[in-house]
């Protein structure tokens, strides 16, 4: 891991970036793995309770580890005696995991496992409703902005289905834009743009999308157009990207992702502000966090990378590049659509304005978020390595 981000320097910078909100503070994030342990003793207390209805339920979130603890074959054994089905004769890890986890219980030929956001009206034919468009545009709002988010989902064509996730819980005003009414509204006051995502964006939702755009409210998008901007990202075969930012109106903080004049796109930078290695990022295979779009192969590889616990105003950017094979073929800036980012402040001001959750308090947990996801990311990236070479024995500590 050879990023050098100086977290002092990305605050002053990013300051009025992306994201949007966050509710509570000094909330101390668990490192999952230390976690792992305890829920492993839990799931095996409720197993012995419950066999039959909750045993299911814990092994999609437990077993996947599997293969690297050796608890695994401690719990195949103890569940076994309790079961009476296709697992029975299970005594290991692997073999546990292979347990029905709903959808085989059913006639393939009726499991739907794919969804999306589309909206289906209440009468007539199912066969003639409107068909579930070819893209999705995802908006986290306040309706301060609504002027501008106007603007942008005018940007985008008929092709794109609409969700907007409102932080600041009003939602049916937006009613009084036509588009709104056909739009999907997810309301949950305080929360970021990375909250939203997690929690309804799951792949398997939005499967149905080529490319989803996960955008703020505050970009100028006078020279954008959505279906232009995707001709350019299908003939490049970018499956992250975003559009250029113009300089010369809002602000910018990587030189790579600034707008060029030199062609329709670009991949690789030739060097500037805050980029030390050519080859590494934020200098190439890097697109940042106000607005990205990802290829619904790339989604589904960064949507598992999003945490639970942490509110990720920014950092997860310095981490896109592992949801693709070539991340400086693959990731790109397209310069001949391009934004303006404004960089309207929303986020500090989401506090709950008290004591315990300043304007200061949001912008420290942003700053020990970002810190906490790079060890993170870095501590079970080498447990990986480890567990290649040792994989019978448990890495965790
Ligand atoms: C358990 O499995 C045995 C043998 O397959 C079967 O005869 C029995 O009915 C099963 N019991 C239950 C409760 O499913
Ligand atoms: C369990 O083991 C028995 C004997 O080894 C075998 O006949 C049976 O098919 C196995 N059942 C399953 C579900 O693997
Ligand atoms: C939304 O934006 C469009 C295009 O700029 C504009 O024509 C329309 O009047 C706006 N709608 C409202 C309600 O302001
Ligand atoms: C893991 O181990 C296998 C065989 O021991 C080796 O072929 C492979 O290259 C290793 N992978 C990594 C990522 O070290």
């Amino acid at each position: 891991m050879q990023i050098k981000e100086k977290p002092q320097h990305r605050q002053k910078s990013h300051d009025k970036a992306m994201a949007k909100t966050l509710g509570f503070s000094g909330m101390k994030a668990v490192p999952f793995l230390k976690a792992l342990p305890l829920a492993v003793a839990f799931g095996f207390f409720i197993g012995l309770s419950f066999p039959v209805a909750i045993t299911p339920k814990l092994q999609c979130g437990i077993l996947p580890w599997s293969r690297s603890f050796s608890y695994s074959s401690v719990l195949g054994g103890l569940w076994a005696p309790f079961r009476n089905d296709t697992t029975a004769n299970a005594t290991s890890g692997s073999e546990v995991a292979r347990k029905p986890r709903g959808e085989e219980r059913l006639p393939p030929g009726i499991v739907v496992s794919e969804s999306d956001l589309h909206l289906r009206r209440l009468w007539g034919s199912p066969a003639e409703d409107t068909a579930s468009r070819k893209y999705l545009l995802t908006l986290a709002v306040g309706y301060a902005e609504k002027v501008n988010v106007n603007a942008t989902v005018q940007k985008f064509s008929e092709n794109f289905d609409v969700m907007l996730f409102h932080y600041d819980g009003v939602t049916t005003e937006w009613d009084e834009f036509e588009w709104s009414k056909q739009a999907a509204h997810v309301s949950a006051r305080k929360q970021t743009k990375w909250w939203f995502a997690k929690r309804f964006l799951h792949p398997s939702i939005v499967a149905r999308y080529d490319y989803v755009f996960l955008w703020d409210e505050d970009l100028g998008v006078e020279n954008f157009d959505a279906e232009a901007y995707i001709d350019i990202v299908k003939k490049h075969g970018l499956r992250i990207s975003q559009p250029g930012l113009d300089a010369t109106k809002g602000k910018t903080l990587y030189d790579v992702s600034v707008k060029r004049d030199t062609g329709e796109m670009h991949k690789t930078d030739g060097g500037g502000r805050r980029c030390p290695d050519v080859h590494q990022r934020p200098c190439s295979g890097f697109v940042e966090v106000m607005a990205p779009v990802f290829s619904k192969d790339a989604w589904r590889c960064v949507w598992h990378m999003i945490q639970n616990d942490l509110v990720h105003r920014w950092g997860l950017d310095f981490h896109f590049w592992r949801c693709v094979d070539d991340p400086e073929e693959q990731i790109g800036i397209v310069d001949a659509q391009y934004v303006v980012h404004h960089g309207v402040p929303t986020l500090e001001s989401q506090g709950n304005g008290e004591k315990q959750g300043s304007g200061a308090k949001v912008k420290a947990r942003q700053n020990e978020e970002m810190v906490a996801f790079k060890s993170r990311m870095t501590r079970v990236a080498k447990e990986l390595a480890n567990s290649n070479t040792t994989s019978s024995s448990p890495t965790l500590s």
